[in-house]
């Protein structure tokens, strides 16, 4: 392995990986990914647009290295986290001969990894597979902690399992072929590392947003190994979210499903820009209860906005009052026993996770936000 690459341990008890983050990775992995194959071959899962700039690159160094792919390529997009597709993919491995002890690969972002992580799972009851995301989001969320599912007609994501990958392969190269918008989307996910749990790297993301967004190799290396590193202590912590503390990780989320299910889970919002939105909400939420400092939210949206983020409900692609919003929420697949767990804040860098949210005044609280902002 090049000394340049930057490794983070996942450590769980049964089934720890490696995570390895380095600049031009996918064209230097072979000797990484050279024993997981009994024979030389690895069945590959991705999605058109990948398939055309960033599995080139891939295959040719794996081909120089004397290491064949075969390949499954799905259409691109969210609705390709489908039964039909996942039903595919796991015949095609079958008519492949995909044994156990084989290391599936999932080259994409996060639609890639959570379809062919939940293929992997239920193929001849489980095989490994190998996460190589390509996306911001990808890279710094999705590929690291195990969800892994497809998406059903009564919701998104509400058919998975947990399968841990055996190893997470993070090129941040690839980055550069990816809209400025995917990027911007990654990026609220990056921040939200800052302000769950870590206060001075929000502070490093407010110092170092523009150098991340130029490109600067080692900004955007060390954001990415943070990120992926406070994941997995969260996810080593609570594997399977059973006590709490990984429900940290779903900070912004709640409100961000409720606009994104709202802009109808899409181009039209993106999850990132959602969760970008739903974070700032969340401090909002915490400030107008008394439970965080005032003025914490206009740090953070003042931080996202640099990042070209939508920062204000007037400016997501939606137009609804509390009512509709809140709606959305009692809709969410985290609700339990008629409760809706949220996520909220007594600073940054100190999220809390509250089960006696009334949500009556979520109500309150996003008319009277909806209100004031139409009124600016
Ligand atoms: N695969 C995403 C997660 O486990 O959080």
């Amino acid at each position: 392995m090049k000394p340049s690459h930057e490794i983070v341990n996942v450590a769980l008890s049964g089934n720890s990986y490696d995570i390895v983050i380095g600049d031009g990775l996918i064209e230097q992995c072979a000797d990484i990914i050279k024993d997981k194959s009994r024979d030389k071959k690895f069945l590959l899962i991705t999605d058109e647009n990948v398939a055309q700039h960033v599995l080139p690159k891939f295959q040719n160094h794996l081909l120089n290295n004397d290491i064949r792919l075969e390949i499954f390529t799905l259409p691109a997009g969210e609705k390709a986290k489908s039964w039909a597709n996942l039903e595919k993919i796991c015949e095609w491995l079958i008519e492949k001969g995909a044994e156990r002890n084989d290391h599936i690969i999932a080259l994409g972002g996060g639609v890639v990894g959570d379809i062919t992580g939940f293929a992997a799972h239920i193929i001849k009851r489980g095989c490994n597979f190998i996460q190589i995301p390509t996306t911001l989001l990808a890279q710094v969320d999705s590929s690291v902690g195990g969800k892994t599912a497809i998406n059903s007609k009564g919701g998104k994501n509400l058919v998975g399992a947990f399968h841990q990958p055996s190893l997470v392969l993070i090129d941040p190269m690839i980055l550069d072929s990816l809209p400025p918008r995917e990027i911007a989307a990654g990026f609220a996910e990056v921040v939200k590392y800052g302000l769950i749990q870590d206060e001075d790297f929000f502070n490093w993301c407010d110092a170092n947003v523009e150098k991340f967004f130029a490109g600067d190799s080692p900004t955007r290396i060390h954001a990415i190994k943070t990120s992926v590193t406070a994941k997995a202590d969260i996810v080593a912590a609570d594997e399977e979210e059973r006590s709490g503390v990984r429900a940290l990780l779903n900070l912004g989320h709640t409100f961000g499903h409720a606009l994104e299910a709202e802009a109808g889970f899409g181009d039209t919002l993106l999850h990132g820009e959602g969760v970008a939105m739903g974070m700032i909400l969340a401090f909002r939420y915490s400030e107008s209860q008394g439970l965080c400092p005032a003025f914490q939210a206009d740090k953070i949206a003042s931080l996202l906005a640099k990042a070209q983020l939508p920062t204000r409900l007037i400016d997501c692609p939606i137009s609804c009052d509390g009512a509709t919003l809140v709606g959305h929420m009692m809709h969410d697949k985290k609700m339990s026993a008629g409760n809706l767990p949220f996520l909220l804040a007594r600073g940054i860098g100190q999220t809390f996770l509250a089960n006696d949210v009334d949500i009556n005044s979520v109500k309150q609280f996003l008319d009277t936000l909806i209100a004031e902002e139409k009124s600016l």
